[in-house]
């Protein structure tokens, strides 16, 4: 897993290679170097976006909207496990609310955060359509359904510890 790479010091180097390796460039190719990028870096930093704008022409607004409108793109450091939690309704009524609580304050971070050892990036989505799992966790592609807070919190110790959840 790549490890993500402070803004300041970035290497650019690994944009022009992905801009050379599908010369000549065009917007079509914008998904799949974007990929790459993330490959790269881990995220899909700021200068990488510039620079990738500047050598293609492409406008960095645009690159953006692409960059936004597709999920598994992350505009900021991400840590190796994103962990999904449900706010949508059926969860909410099962207590999702306090799951989030519980799983925010284990970890230390809230929505849209990362944890400092990069370990869990922590996200709420509208509905993971597994309603009939209320309250649903999604870590990484595994999902966790019929929570309790202290499940959640049980099930990312050991994912933590171990690297080898429970599936649920
Ligand atoms: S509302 Fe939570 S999975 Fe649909």
């Amino acid at each position: 897993m790549p490890q993500a790479v402070a803004e300041k010091k970035l290497d650019l180097a690994p944009v022009a290679r992905i801009v050379a390796a599908r010369a000549p460039f065009t917007e079509g190719d914008a998904i799949s170097a974007l990929q790459d990028m993330q490959d790269a870096y881990g995220y899909l930093p700021r200068q990488a976006l510039d620079e990738l704008a500047r050598l293609t022409g492409i406008p960095v607004a645009k690159l953006y909207g692409v960059a936004t409108f597709y999920g598994q793109f992350f505009l900021q450091p991400h840590g190796k496990h994103t962990v999904r939690l449900c706010r949508g309704t059926a969860c909410h009524v099962r207590s999702a609310p306090k799951i989030l609580s519980a799983v925010s304050r284990h970890l230390g971070v809230g929505d849209g955060q990362t944890t400092e050892d990069m370990v869990f990036s922590l996200e709420t989505v509208a509905c993971l359509g597994t309603c009939f799992l209320s309250p649903v966790m999604l870590v990484d592609s595994q999902y966790f359904g019929q929570l309790t807070p202290d499940r959640a919190v049980k099930v990312l110790e050991t994912i933590r510890g171990a690297g080898r959840p429970e599936g649920g």
